[in-house]
């Protein structure tokens, strides 16, 4: 079998942190998804992957380059324009060739690994596996009807009234006859070619679809919030390492993970949480759920259910910092001569919530 990633797409959700840089390289507990995607597809034996991609193809390159260091050969596969995820598979049918492949949407984290889902498709005779599994909210999702027997009657995408609460997980396995299905539709409303309607072409045209239900947690990260539920939930399942220094008078909880070169002074850490490489803390609070990435510096301040990624500084800040998404080479600070003002870098877009008296 083969491998197939998305990782095209505009990312609008989660501008502006994305409006130069690539979704799927924003790290849960100080791991880029991405690199979660491959390393999923790896476990389940696959070596040959083939990413899809757009704008930002030279910053993912950059970073998984021909996916050596994980043990894979990476293929890319640049989309001109994020036409949809049946595009995607279109687009890639030279690299696919006859193969059964799984395609994986390169901005999604599943919890558990997809090998138990990868040897049940290889040793069937499916044309098709789709994931579901079950969601407070299906009409945010695409959700399958199933019959009494659990076979596959109808996808519907968003749906105002849901069939079910089975909502598609990003995950797909198909035979090549998917290729004469995104051959075979038209692109949607919103101009997209919806692998939706290429699954359900398949159920239509009597091909075998079977649905896998994955029990364990799953999150799409389009959104902010979604980004700081899956690195809680990252956080969890992390074994911890203290691999950088700690000085005598800092606090740390055993749920912590410190990288090599980190340096933590007169600080208090409570986990689960992770600092990254050769970051800096100095009289500071790192609350539960909360992962600091690579050279950064928290100082003289508090910050919890966070993340913050690489080269940002924040010092000196009278409130905690809660619930946030911090981005790259960002500087938050309040200036410890007067005037006491806080002074920040925001990028365009960026959302600051003050205190209405202005912090102490
Ligand atoms: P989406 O989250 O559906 O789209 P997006 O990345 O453009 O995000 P937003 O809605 O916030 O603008 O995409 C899911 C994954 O598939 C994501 O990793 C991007 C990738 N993708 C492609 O590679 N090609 C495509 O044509 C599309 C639509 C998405």
């Amino acid at each position: 079998m083969k491998g197939l990633i998305l990782s095209g797409g505009k990312g609008t959700r989660l501008y502006p942190l994305t409006y130069t840089s690539a979704k799927q390289l924003i790290p849960i507990a100080n791991k880029p998804v991405l690199i979660r995607v491959i390393e999923a597809i790896r476990d389940a034996g696959i070596t040959e992957i083939g990413i899809v991609v757009g704008d930002t193809a030279p910053e993912i390159q950059r970073v998984v380059k021909q996916g050596h260091e994980w043990g894979v050969n990476v293929t890319y596969i640049p989309q001109d324009a994020p036409l949809g995820l049946a595009h995607a598979v279109k687009i890639s049918q030279d690299f696919l060739g006859d193969e059964r492949f799984v395609m994986f949407l390169g901005d999604n984290v599943i919890q558990g690994g997809i090998s138990p889902l990868i040897a049940e498709f290889a040793r069937s005779d499916y044309n098709s596996q789709i994931v579901l599994t079950q969601v407070a909210q299906p009409e945010q999702y695409g959700v399958a009807q199933l019959d009494q027997n659990n076979r596959i009657i109808k996808l519907v995408e968003k749906p105002k009234e849901p069939p079910s609460d089975l909502a598609l997980v990003g995950i797909y396995m198909f035979d090549a006859n998917i290729f004469e299905a995104v051959n075979a539709i038209s692109p949607s409303w919103r101009g997209e070619l919806e692998i939706t309607d290429a699954i359900q072409w398949l159920v239509e045209h009597n091909y075998n679809v079977h649905p896998y239900i994955h029990q364990g947690w799953w999150i799409d990260t389009g959104r902010p919030g979604d980004m700081l539920e899956a690195n809680s939930l990252a956080l969890e399942e992390l074994t911890p390492v203290i691999e950088g220094y700690v000085d005598r008078d800092s606090q740390i909880d055993s749920r912590v993970t410190i990288e090599k070169g980190a340096e933590i002074f007169n600080s208090v850490i409570r986990g689960p949480a992770i600092i990254g490489r050769d970051t800096r803390l100095v009289n500071a609070y790192v609350g539960p759920f909360t992962s600091i990435y690579h050279h950064c510096v928290i100082e003289n301040a508090e910050i919890s259910r966070s993340i913050v990624l690489e080269h940002s500084q924040i010092r000196n800040i009278g409130h905690r910092i809660e619930d946030s998404l911090i981005g790259r080479h960002v500087t938050v600070h309040r200036s410890p001569i007067r005037p006491r003002a806080y002074k920040f870098t925001l990028g365009d877009h960026s959302n600051l919530g003050l205190l209405g008296d202005g912090g102490s």
